[in-house]
C-alpha cells in the first residue's frame, strides 16, 4: 500500500547545501521508494490525494519534527563490537593483535555469541539512526550470515565483508591458502545469494562487499583472486588504505606505497570503499579521483590510531567521494553524529595548526595575502557526508528525490507537551503555533546537530518500513 506523509523533509542533495521542505506530501510506493514529493498544495499532490482511495490517509507530522535521511556509517569492524572501548591507548598493530583478531576468532567459535553480539549491534545502529552500514565481518562463513539474518530480519541495510585474509599473524585466526580463502569467500556469496533469494528484490537489504583486511595479512596470490573475483561476480570491494605509518610502511616492505598496491593490482575503481586514507595528499587525490574511490572517513579512530588526520577539507573542495564511519572498535562511538561532530572538530584543529604555521589568527587568515585555502569544515557539509555522501559513494540514494529508497529517521526538537525541547535540547520555547521558517529551521537545526541525540529520535525507516 502506498503511504503518505505531510510535513517537513530536510536533507542535503550537496555538500553544504540545506534543503528544507515544509509542507510537502511525500508518499512511498508499497515496495519502498519515494513515489512523490511536492508542496501539498500543488497541483500534482492534489491529484495525487483525489487518485488513491480515501482510505489512504496522509500522517501529518508534527510542526516541531522532521524527517532527515537515515545515516550511513561507511566502515564498522562488527565482531568488534565485542570488545568496543577498549585499549586504544596501544598502537594500530598491536591493538589489533591483542584485542581485534582475538574478538573476531571468538565470534567465529560460537554462534551463540555471534546471534548475541549482532543482534544487540543492529538494535543499537537503529537506534542511533544509522540505516545502512558497511561491515566489515569476521573470516567465519557462517558468523556473517548470522550477521545478514539480524540486518534483514530487524531492517538494517547494509553490505557485508566476510574477511579475506591468508598471512595472518595469529595462528589461531586466520586462512591456510590463498586457495581456501577464495573457496571460502565464494561459498559466502553463494550462501548469501541463496539466503536473500527467499525475500522478494526490494526486501533483500544486504548485499556482500568483497573484504581483503588490508595489504599486510594477504598474499598477493590472494589479492589478484579476489581482484578477479570482484569483477566476475560485479561484487563491490573494501578494505584499509593508507591508515598509519606502521601499516604502510608494512606495504612499502613489499615495494611499493600502500595507494600504488592497490592500484597495480586493479583494486581502484568506482565500485571500491577504502577507509581511513589518512595519508591522501596532492599526489594521491588525482588517483583517487579519477579512480572514482569512495573513502570512508573515521575521524573518531584516527584520532587514537592514526598518526595523521584526513585532509577532509581537500576532499571536499576536489569533489572526491567521502562518507563517514565509525570504525568500531578502532573509533569507540557507535553513532555517526559523533562523528560528525569530530570531524568537524578536527577540521577546526588542522585550521587552527594552519594559522599556528603562519602565525596569524583565525579573523587574520582570512584576509592574509597568500595564506591559501581554509581547511574548516562546517555542521552542513558533514551532514552531507553522514547522509548523502555515505550513500552515493555505495550507489545508493541518501537524500528526498523521488526514485530514491525512503530510508528516513523522525526527529523531534520539541512537542505540544514539552515545548522547551525534546531530551537535551531543553533551549527552546516553541509553543505548536510557532512556526518556523527556513531561518529558524537551520539555527534550530544546527543546535539539534551539536547538542541532540537518541532522545529526539522518533522513528526509523528503511526501504518504507518502520523499524524502530
Ligand atoms: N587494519 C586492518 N584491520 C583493521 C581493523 O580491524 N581496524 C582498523 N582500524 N584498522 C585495521
Ligand atoms: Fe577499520
Amino acid at each position: 500500500m502506498t503511504q503518505l506523509f505531510v510535513g517537513t523533509f530536510i536533507d542535503t542533495p550537496s555538500a553544504g547545501e540545506l534543503r528544507i521542505r515544509s509542507d510537502h506530501l511525500l508518499a512511498i510506493s508499497p515496495e519502498g521508494y519515494i513515489s512523490h514529493l511536492a508542496p501539498l498544495h500543488s497541483d500534482s499532490s492534489q491529484l495525487l490525494l483525489s487518485s488513491l482511495p480515501t482510505s489512504t490517509i496522509p500522517t501529518e507530522i508534527p510542526p516541531h519534527s522532521f524527517f532527515l535521511p537515515s545515516f550511513t556509517d561507511l566502515h564498522l569492524h562488527a565482531p568488534q563490537y565485542l570488545f568496543n572501548g577498549t585499549g586504544l591507548d596501544l598502537p594500530l598493530l598491536e591493538w589489533l593483535e591483542r584485542y581485534a583478531y582475538k574478538a573476531e576468532e571468538r565470534i567465529d567459535g560460537s554462534r551463540e555469541l555471534a546471534e548475541r553480539v549482532y543482534e544487540r549491534l543492529v538494535r543499537r545502529l537503529l537506534d542511533n539512526g544509522t540505516g545502512c552500514v558497511s561491515f566489515f565481518g569476521s573470516i567465519g562463513v557462517e558468523s556473517n550470515l548470522i550477521l545478514a539474518k539480524k540486518m534483514q530480519e530487524l531492517g538494517l541495510r547494509g553490505f557485508i565483508g566476510k574477511l579475506s585474509m591468508d598471512q595472518s599473524p595469529r595462528p589461531t585466526y586466520g586462512e591456510s591458502s590463498a586457495s581456501s580463502s577464495l573457496q571460502s569467500i565464494a561459498q559466502f556469496l553463494d550462501s548469501l545469494e541463496s539466503y536473500l533469494s527467499t525475500y522478494p528484490s526490494h526486501e533483500r537489504l544486504v548485499q556482500p562487499i568483497i573484504t581483503p583486511r588490508f595489504i599486510p595479512v594477504c598474499s598477493d596470490e590472494l589479492l589478484v583472486g579476489l581482484q578477479k573475483l570482484a569483477k566476475q561476480r560485479d561484487v563491490r570491494i573494501q578494505s584499509h588504505m593508507c591508515e598509519g605509518r606502521d601499516q604502510m610502511d608494512m606495504v612499502m616492505k613489499r615495494g611499493k606505497r600502500d595507494h600504488e598496491y592497490w592500484d597495480e593490482l586493479g583494486f581502484l575503481g568506482p565500485k571500491t570503499l577504502q577507509a581511513h586514507v589518512t595519508y591522501l595528499d596532492e599526489e594521491m587525490i588525482p588517483l583517487v579521483k579519477d579512480r572514482q574511490v569512495t573513502m570512508a572517513h573515521c575521524p573518531l579512530s584516527n584520532a587514537y590510531l592514526s598518526e595523521k588526520q584526513f585532509p577532509l577539507r581537500e576532499a571536499i573542495d576536489n569533489s572526491l567521494s567521502v562518507g563517514l564511519g565509525t570504525d568500531i572498535a578502532g573509533g569507540y562511538s557507535p553513532s555517526i553524529q559523533t562523528q560528525m561532530r569530530q570531524a568537524v572538530i578536527i577540521s577546526r584543529m588542522r585550521e587552527g595548526a594552519r594559522c599556528e604555521s603562519m602565525n596569524c589568527s583565525f579573523a587574520e587568515s582570512a584576509h592574509k595575502e597568500g595564506a591559501g585555502n581554509h581547511l574548516k569544515v562546517d555542521w552542513k557539509e558533514s551532514l552531507y557526508l553522514a547522509t548523502r555522501g555515505g550513500k552515493k559513494g555505495m550507489g545508493l540514494g541518501g537524500c528526498f528525490e523521488v526514485g530514491m529508497e525512503f530510508d528516513a529517521q523522525l526527529i523531534e526538537l520539541a512537542n505540544k507537551d514539552t515545548p522547551t525541547g525534546t531530551g537535551a535540547l531543553d533551549l527552546f520555547d516553541l509553543t505548536s503555533d510557532t512556526k518556523l521558517d527556513d531561518d529558524s529551521w537551520t539555527e534550530n537545526l544546527e543546535r539539534w546537530w551539536c547538542v541532540g541525540d537518541e532522545r529526539n529520535r522518533k522513528g526509523m525507516w528503511v526501504q518504507g518500513r518502520k523499524v524502530a
